[in-house]
């Protein structure tokens, strides 16, 4: 089938036809008059749920947030990070750093990655600011305007966004409860005149489905991976928060040293986002390119965060404040289960991860018709906020989905969301 039509293809030039509307508030699309621009920008679709973020800090009144996918503030380890940040704030500290960052971080993030079971060494690692940088480099670095990147379908619209925003053309891949559909994937790309130059993947407790791609299909993936000539850029910054089930071994330890495996990590999940720390991990041979691209944005990562992680990492507490977010993320995770089972019932079902922070959540039965995006303005209006699920998709499939982050609000809150959202849901549905 000629991809230029395919159904599961979404391209930049359809996203600009199409001026999808955006979900009350939470634009994605730029309006712009009569500027000079570039032929690039109108591929810039931004983030609805960054945007979310915007929008709920300027509500006067109380909501409960399921939406942005930030930590519990009372697990960010503020107290320490403030002692850090005394021996941090160095005259050296002002001013400028590496490139490919400090050593000590690099040395720490070698440390994590030998703990990880997938060894790698400090000529593969580039300190990023956050994970979204290390996105940015991914695909700066692999997608050329028209080439296809496989996404999952649903997927985190900052990672599409960004690819789009390289000119790709973006190939949804069918998910279910073992995560990317391999076998799917491979169908369909049998169908097309083209194979997906890059293959975004969220392998653990994926951003927004919650899912966890299994091993088998791990493998399957690299297969395919080799065989079509991909990069798997494989963005994991939840991997260290799982709270039941088996360890799955990452693509790294996998196919150790694979010059096709771009890992994307972050401390933004398991220290603190606002300090904008991550790396990337990549074939040596690929580091004086990444560092050319990162020169041209920032030249180097913020330096005194740089060195408040490392410590922080290596200060000897960093196993205890893994196993506490760990402990408090699933008491979170159990009580949003518990709490829409029992408020929503047959009305809506629901993933139910073994980490990370998010559920996704789909309305069913006579609730199967309501339009979440359109549910969102009822539910903000009601005190309580999640990202709507086609929000997710590229193609704006899961009309009737929504994504949930369990891990911001305290089990009590997420009671008093879960029956905000039914409010919201009897308001908008076909109940009386
Ligand atoms: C899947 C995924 N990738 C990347 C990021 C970005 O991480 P950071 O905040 O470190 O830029 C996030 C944050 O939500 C995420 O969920």
């Amino acid at each position: 089938m000629s991809s230029a039509t395919h159904p599961l293809i979404t391209t930049v030039k359809s996203l600009v036809d199409a001026a999808t509307a955006p979900t009350a508030g939470l634009s994605g699309a730029a309006a712009h008059g009569k500027f000079p621009l570039a032929g690039g920008p109108d591929g810039f679709v931004g983030s609805v749920i960054d945007s979310s973020t915007s929008l709920i800090a300027a509500q006067r009144h109380d909501i409960v947030r399921f939406g942005m996918g930030a930590p519990a503030a009372e697990v960010i380890p503020t107290e320490e990070l403030k002692a850090l940040a005394g021996e941090a704030l160095t005259v050296e500290s002002f001013g400028y750093g590496a490139t490919e960052g400090e050593p000590d971080l690099i040395e720490a993030i070698l440390g994590l990655a030998d703990s990880d079971g997938a060894p790698t060494s400090a000529e593969r690692i580039s300190v990023t600011a956050g994970g979204m940088q290390g996105l940015d480099l991914a695909f700066k670095l692999f997608v050329s305007p028209g080439d296809l990147v496989a996404v999952e379908s649903p997927t985190y619209t900052n990672g599409s966004a960004t690819a789009f925003a390289y000119g790709a053309d973006l190939l949804e891949i069918p998910m279910d409860q073992h995560g990317m559909d391999v076998d799917a994937f491979e169908a369909i790309v049998g169908e097309l005149d083209r194979v997906p130059k890059a293959i975004y993947v969220i392998p653990n407790f994926q951003n927004p489905s919650g899912t966890t791609l299994s091993e088998e299909r791990r493998r399957k993936l690299l297969d395919l991976a080799h065989r079509w000539g991909s990069v798997i850029i494989d963005d994991d910054p939840y991997g260290d928060l799982r709270f039941s089930g088996e360890h799955v071994p990452s693509f790294s330890a996998l196919s150790p040293q694979d010059p096709q495996v771009f890992s994307v990590r972050t401390f933004s999940k398991v220290i603190a986002p606002g300090l904008r720390v991550g790396w990337v991990d990549a074939d040596a041979r690929l580091r004086t390119l990444i560092g050319n691209a990162k020169q041209t944005m920032d030249s180097c990562t913020n330096v005194p965060a740089q060195h408040m992680v490392s410590r922080f990492v290596t200060g000897g507490g960093y196993a205890d404040h893994l196993a506490r977010l760990r402990r408090e993320y699933h008491a979170r995770k159990d009580a949003m289960v518990a709490a829409i089972g029992r408020v929503l019932g047959e009305r809506a079902r629901t993933t139910d991860p073994e980490g990370g922070f998010f559920l996704w959540l789909t309305l069913q039965g006579e609730d199967a018709g309501v339009d979440t995006e359109a549910l969102f303005e009822t539910a903000l209006a009601r005190g309580v906020a999640f990202i709507p699920g086609a929000a997710l998709s590229p193609s704006r499939q899961f009309r009737n989905a929504a994504r949930l982050c369990f891990a911001s609000s305290s089990p009590e809150r997420i009671e008093e969301g879960v029956a905000r959202l039914a409010g919201a849901l009897d308001a908008v549905g076909q109940r009386p």
